[in-house]
Order: C-alpha cells, then sequence, then structure tokens
C-alpha cells in the first residue's frame, strides 16, 4: 500500500476507536410568555433543539405541541409541588400524608429523569407559562445539584403582558414609586395582604383562587373608594386580551368577578392607572440628575 494511503487508514481507524465524547447536555426552564408569539428569541432557539420536554399536564403538551413534534415528554403533574417544603412525618392526617409522600416520590422521578437526560447529552426544556420567575415552576431547579448546568430564560410573564394592555406602568403612582406583586392570603403567610395594602402602593394581584368579597373588603380598609382597578383578562393574547375598568369601592357590584376566566386574569389596583407618568414633584428633585445624564435639552 502507498505510504500516505496507509497513513490515511491509520488515522481513520484511530478515529473510529476514539471514544466519541458526548455534547454536554444542559436543562432549561423557558418563559414561554402568555401567548405563543411572545416566546423570546433565545427561547425558540432552545426550544427548537430540545430532546426532552418536561409538562406540567396535557393541556401543556398540547400547547406547545409545535416544539414537541414527537420529541420524548415526561409528565412531571402540576399538583405533585403539593407538599414541597413540608416533612410528611409531620403530617398528622393519614390521607394528606401518603399524598405528601406520593407527590415527593413524583417529584423525585421529574428530577431522577433530567438528571439522567442531561449526563446522556440531552438538552431537557422545562416550559413554564408566563415568567418562570413568577409564581413559577422551579422545584426541579431546587432539587438538582447546585452545579447542575442549567439555565432561566426569562419570558414575558402576566405582570408585564398585563402592564403593557394597560398602557399604563405601576411603578409611577404619583406620590408612589413601587409595585407589589401579590396573590391571595394562605395559612402560616407572614406578609398578609392587608398588611402590604397599608403602604398604599401599587398593588398586583394574581388570583388564583382569589376571594374577591375579601380581598375587596381589605383594600376599602387601605384605599381610597375611588382607586382605579383593572383587570385584564388573556393579558398578550392578541385575539382574547380584554380589560375591565371599574374602582376599589364599585368592583363587586359592578364586576362579574366569578366569571372571569379561570387563572387567566390579573388584577391591577392604583393611582398609576389614572395619573400615568405623572408625579407629585413633577420630578423637579430629579432636574439635575437627569440633565447630568441625558443634557439639558
Ligand atoms: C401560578 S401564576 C403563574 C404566573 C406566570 N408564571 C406568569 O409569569 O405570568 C398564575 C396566575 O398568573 C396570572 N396569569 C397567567 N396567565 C395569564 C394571562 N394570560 N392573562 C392574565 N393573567 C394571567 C393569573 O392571575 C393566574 O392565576
Amino acid at each position: 500500500m502507498h505510504r500516505l494511503s496507509l497513513y490515511g487508514a491509520l488515522v481513520a481507524l484511530l478515529l473510529a476507536l476514539a471514544p466519541v465524547s458526548a455534547a454536554p447536555g444542559k436543562f432549561y426552564i423557558i418563559g414561554m410568555g402568555t401567548s405563543p408569539d411572545l416566546v423570546t428569541v433565545r427561547g425558540d432557539r432552545i426550544l427548537r433543539q430540545a430532546d426532552l420536554f418536561i409538562v406540567e399536564d396535557d393541556s401543556d403538551r398540547q400547547a406547545w405541541k409545535e416544539y414537541i413534534g414527537d420529541k420524548e415528554v415526561w409528565v412531571a403533574p402540576h399538583g405533585s409541588r403539593v407538599g414541597y417544603g413540608i416533612d410528611p412525618n409531620e403530617v398528622k392526617d393519614p390521607d394528606l400524608r401518603q399524598l405528601v409522600i406520593q407527590n415527593a416520590k413524583h417529584r423525585q422521578e421529574a428530577v431522577d429523569k433530567i438528571r439522567q437526560a442531561v449526563e446522556a447529552g440531552k438538552t431537557v426544556v422545562a416550559p413554564c407559562w408566563g415568567d418562570a420567575m413568577v409564581y413559577g415552576t422551579l422545584w426541579y431547579l431546587e432539587m438538582l445539584p447546585k452545579d447542575f448546568p442549567s439555565e432561566v430564560i426569562p419570558g414575558v410573564g402576566a405582570f408585564e403582558a398585563g402592564s403593557a394592555a394597560l398602557k399604563k406602568s405601576t411603578t409611577f403612582g404619583w406620590d408612589t414609586n413601587s409595585v407589589i406583586l401579590t396573590m391571595g392570603d394562605f395559612v402560616g403567610r407572614v406578609d398578609t395582604n392587608e398588611k402590604l395594602m397599608r403602604i398604599g402602593t401599587s398593588l398586583v394581584i394574581y388570583t388564583m383562587h382569589l376571594d374577591y368579597p375579601k380581598v375587596f373588603g381589605q383594600l376599602k380598609r387601605h384605599y381610597p373608594a375611588n382607586t382605579p382597578v383593572a383587570v385584564v383578562c388573556y393579558a398578550g393574547d392578541p385575539e382574547k386580551q380584554k380589560v375591565i375598568y371599574s374602582t376599589v369601592g364599585r368592583f363587586l357590584s359592578e364586576v362579574d368577578y366569578q366569571n372571569l376566566p379561570a387563572d387567566l386574569h390579573i388584577l391591577f389596583v392604583g393611582k398609576f392607572l389614572e395619573k400615568g407618568q405623572a408625579r407629585i414633584d413633577g420630578l423637579i428633585g430629579a432636574r439635575r440628575f437627569i440633565e447630568r445624564q441625558h443634557g439639558s435639552k
């Protein structure tokens, strides 16, 4: 055999015998936005290269079928979060204890699945409605080792999409400059809504199992009755988005709150809805800073 072709054959043989180093796998939690056309460019790129999807139920599988196609899916049920953070031995009711134990098992199975797939070089994706960092599902990440290859890709959540629908920013509020994101109170919560309301700043209330009469009873104690309120339904959805305006005093009597789309509406409260960006001091105190940073014209 010619010397050069012998050399080529040897190189080919060595390459064939060399261990194939698997591309490193990674786990992503991706904020999917509140509407399919609100997924970010970065999220879209990762979704297209995913090998395994972790979803919470069949409706998720349906919602993201364009990305999922015939790729592998693992269902980590939404309800398996129930019991997270609780020691089953401290649960007295035997049925409840059983549920807590079973859910812990479901969570561990999902985490084991993610771990094995990533270690095998796969891209694993857990899509999350809106933005994962606001009341999203994060226990997978928290249960994985700290140095596990992972990334959270931000998304457009109900807060951002809802504010955009209102075309007014909650961070303004005439004589307030902050916003509180909250939800209904629960047993053991120490930052109760009544305490938060005492500040009188803009409030954004996520509405999962919200007790409207209770919340509005509290609001009436801390906000003037004419304080504007808005409900944004299907925030960010180009076809279905709808805004309902009212006030703290009139809401319960004029809004059909019992028939709002479950888990697909969000409540905004505060002067920002009326005042917009206008500020009590007209920003006069900040003029030197503004001139320095942005020029005097
Ligand atoms: C468990 S939280 C999840 C929030 C989500 N991670 C986000 O960033 O939008 C669910 C709550 O978010 C609000 N929400 C979610 N999607 C919405 C939408 N499309 N329009 C209005 N509110 C929405 C509702 O108040 C719902 O009860």
